[in-house]
């Protein structure tokens, strides 16, 4: 099905199961542990063998030596898998290091050989019998001191490295109230519940990978490219993903060294990547440095936006887009963004967490906080003040929905804002320093082909099928209530299987696309089985009503089993995006508030309260959607405060690869979290008429949370995480 004009009147708009507050159909598999991962997949073949990872000791540089005897040797060892013996693997599309390593050294952490065993802890005790020499080569690992030999970056994926509109140079020199900052964000892990993990088997020439992954056929493709084989034989099955975060997006280590470990031991072999492995083998979100200037009149209208931002990335790599919502956010007649990239010899950079726009506005809106302050307007009609409908560089195109004034008016409703004394350092709780801070939040909306597998059974069940992945979304539940609305059957009586390369090639999960997408891909299937249904019958398809289980048309009303007495009936479907998201800017829009407390002795910062207003389009499950915002209010409050990758500039690795250095923020860190949805729908997106919601949720977070620090304790920090050390020593005099 082409989706190339607004959505009409359809089905889904009678929302009897879409837009109720559901919850997970899978629920219960999870919750009583009988949902299978990965790595507990012991049904998937017999006589599963082990795999541990040794990774590279080095950041830079080759292999001299390599010695696997003693490894070999020991005690239930089946083999050892090195680049010399698996022969020259290719690099797959959307790796930019290799995923086994040797002679040449990429990254510290790069994967350097896979010891097979019959048991975890015999490979473990092998792997450390391994052997390595390296001739260690000087590496880059410095971001702020890489700055000079950084490069414009070309277009990726149509984004520009530069964007200018307007004389930005002049408008900024000539404006009477003018903002000029710079803020830093770290390096960050997606540090998800569940590592990259795969079980290999090899059936003669085709393989099969139980695996945790959220693009299938991305995955399909790099597996067979890096291996050379034909992408036909290679089947991933990945049902349940125990988070990903933009980590699981590509293939890992795990899933090639599984296969090559299965290859040379002819039995299925199973690789986890060990905790402690993942954070410098896998990708990270890199470290930005990011310049803002503001030019605004006096009475709080800006003038010129400018944004630069640098990153580095391993050769080949791309830039943090960390500029784009500023391209987008604010009106402004004059306006310059640019992204540079380094070179650096630190684990490969990718997406994490709303890639852009989240680091992105980490500066942007502390610096429209600093700029409302010189100019002595709230920070909330600040933004309100300089609100657009159309995209500020290309004015020609509107946005198709766009509606952050009504999220931050009525957040600021909502969370009691018109009270807040706008001097910071003002409100005293004891010992406590309490402040409160906004920002806005931006994400754009991305619609990618996804198809659909829809079978009408004898029973009357209805079964889904699609390479689609749940990352702990909630995309089982959305797909059945999509199904269930289109079929007019209750939604238990829905099936629906995910995650199977054999299954129709879906968007897949990332970059908030899921949702919208993979449930028009749904609706698009349900469409042809309905004809099918109706033709059956003998009704006239494009009158025909699905609903409790009955197809009504013409004055007639027939059971929806009368149509499968015969056999199942099945449909399979794409739903085909035209060019409608390239007419309109497709956005979604909300605005945070935080209520933070800062100890005034001690500098010890805790979030009080937050509250999300979001304008999404349709929301298809609120109480999934509700699931998703909190999870990403929970991730912005860690970029904000805690999470840090430390950088060992000398040896070039993250120091802190492991949970316990590597910290996130749990329940007990976040006492109060509310999330408001504008009741919304956006018919230029899909027949769902929905957006993505899930990563908008995190972007501006932690903005917000450095506002409320500044409004507690009159300390601007613009380096991120805010944390403690930064604060102590500064923290105003005790009365
Ligand atoms: Mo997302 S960071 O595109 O999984």
């Amino acid at each position: 099905m082409k989706f190339d004009t607004p959505a009409t009147e359809n089905p889904i708009d009678r929302l009897k199961v879409v837009g109720k507050p559901t919850d997970r159909i899978e629920g219960p598999l999870k919750t009583s542990g009988t949902a299978a991962y990965a790595y507990e997949r012991h049904d998937a073949a017999p006589n599963q063998a082990y795999g541990y990872i040794v990774g590279a000791a080095i950041a830079k540089g080759r292999i001299s030596s390599m010695d696997i005897a003693a490894a070999k040797a020991a005690p239930g060892v089946l083999t050892v898998v090195t680049a010399a013996s698996a022969g020259m693997l290719a690099k797959g599309d959307f790796n930019t290091a290799k995923l086994l390593g040797g002679p040449d050294i990429e990254h510290y952490h790069q994967a350097v050989a896979l010891v097979v065993a019959e048991s975890f802890e015999q490979a473990r005790a092998a792997a450390a019998l391994v052997r390595v020499q390296y001739d260690r080569a000087k590496g880059q690992f410095d971001l702020a001191k890489s700055l000079d030999g950084a490069i414009k970056p070309p277009a990726s994926f149509g984004t520009e490295a530069d964007s200018r509109f307007g004389d930005f140079d002049a408008a900024f020199a000539s404006a009477p109230v003018k903002l000029d900052a710079r803020y830093t964000t770290p390096d960050h892990s997606h540090a998800m519940m569940e590592p990259h993990a795969s079980i290999a088997n090899w059936d003669g020439d085709r393989l099969t990978l139980w695996t945790s992954n959220q693009m299938i056929d991305w995955s399909v493709g790099d597996v067979a490219k890096t291996l050379g084989i034909p992408k036909e034989k290679v089947r991933l099955v990945s049902p349940y993903i125990g988070g990903g975060f933009g980590g699981k997006l590509f293939v890992r280590a795990d899933a090639i060294l599984a296969a090559l470990g299965a290859k040379a031991t002819g039995r299925p072999v199973k690789v986890a990547l060990q905790r402690p492995l993942i954070i410098n083998n896998t990708t990270h979100r890199p470290a930005t440095i990011q310049r803002i200037r503001l030019g605004g009149t006096t009475d709080g209208k800006l003038t010129a936006i400018g944004h630069e931002s640098w990153s580095g990335d391993l050769k080949g790599g791309g830039p943090e887009t960390a500029v784009g919502q500023t391209r987008l956010l604010y009106a402004a007649a004059h306006r310059m963004t640019a992204m540079r990239l380094s070179v650096l010899d630190l684990p490969e950079g990718n997406a994490m967490r709303a890639p852009g726009e989240a680091p992105g506005l980490m500066a942007l809106e502390i610096a429209i906080d600093e700029m409302a302050e010189k100019l002595g307007i709230d920070p909330v009609a600040l933004r309100i003040l300089n609100d657009t409908q159309v995209d500020p560089e290309k004015p020609e195109r509107r946005f198709s929905q766009r509606r952050l004034n009504e999220c931050l008016t009525l957040g600021a409703e909502k969370f009691g804002w018109k009270d807040r004394n706008p001097k910071p350092g003002q409100t005293r709780d004891g010992r406590w320093l309490v402040g409160t801070g906004v920002a806005a939040a931006f994400r754009n909306n991305i619609n990618g082909n996804s198809a659909a597998r829809v079978r009408l059974e004898r029973s009357g069940k209805i079964v889904v099928e699609t390479d689609m992945t749940d990352i702990g979304t909630g995309s089982y539940t959305i797909i059945a209530q999509t199904a269930a609305e289109m079929m007019g059957v209750p939604l238990d009586q829905v099936e629906v299987r995910l995650g199977d390369s054999r299954f129709p090639v879906s968007a897949g999960s990332g970059g908030q696309w899921g949702a919208n997408s993979s449930t028009a891909g749904v609706y698009a299937a349900c469409v042809k089985l309905r004809t099918a249904i109706a033709e059956k019958l003998g009704l006239a398809p494009a009158d025909a009503v699905f609903e409790k289980g009955e197809v009504r048309a013409g004055g007639k009303s027939v059971a929806l089993t009368k149509a499968s007495v015969d056999g199942d009936l099945v449909a399979e479907d794409m739903i085909e995006f035209g060019d409608l998201a390239e007419k309109m800017q497709q956005s979604t829009f909300g605005a945070h508030f935080v209520e933070a407390a800062v100890d005034s002795y001690t500098g010890e910062i805790r979030i009080r309260r937050m509250l999300a207003v979001c304008a999404a389009g349709r929301i298809l499950n609120p109480k999934a959607a509700r699931s998703q915002v909190i999870g990403a209010m929970t991730m912005g409050a860690g970029a904000a405060l805690m999470e840090e990758l430390a950088v060992d500039k000398r040896f070039g690795f993250f120091v802190n690869h492991d949970l316990a250095g590597y910290e996130v923020p749990v329940h007990a860190d976040i006492p109060h979290q509310e999330v408001i949805f504008l009741d919304e729908v956006d018919p230029t997106t899909s027949p769902m008429k929905a957006k993505g919601v899930g990563e908008l949720g995190i972007c501006g977070v932690a903005a917000a949370v450095a506002n409320a620090v500044y409004h507690a304790t009159g300390i601007r920090v613009r380096d991120y995480p805010v944390t403690l050390d930064k604060l102590i020593g500064r923290l105003p005099e005790i009365a």
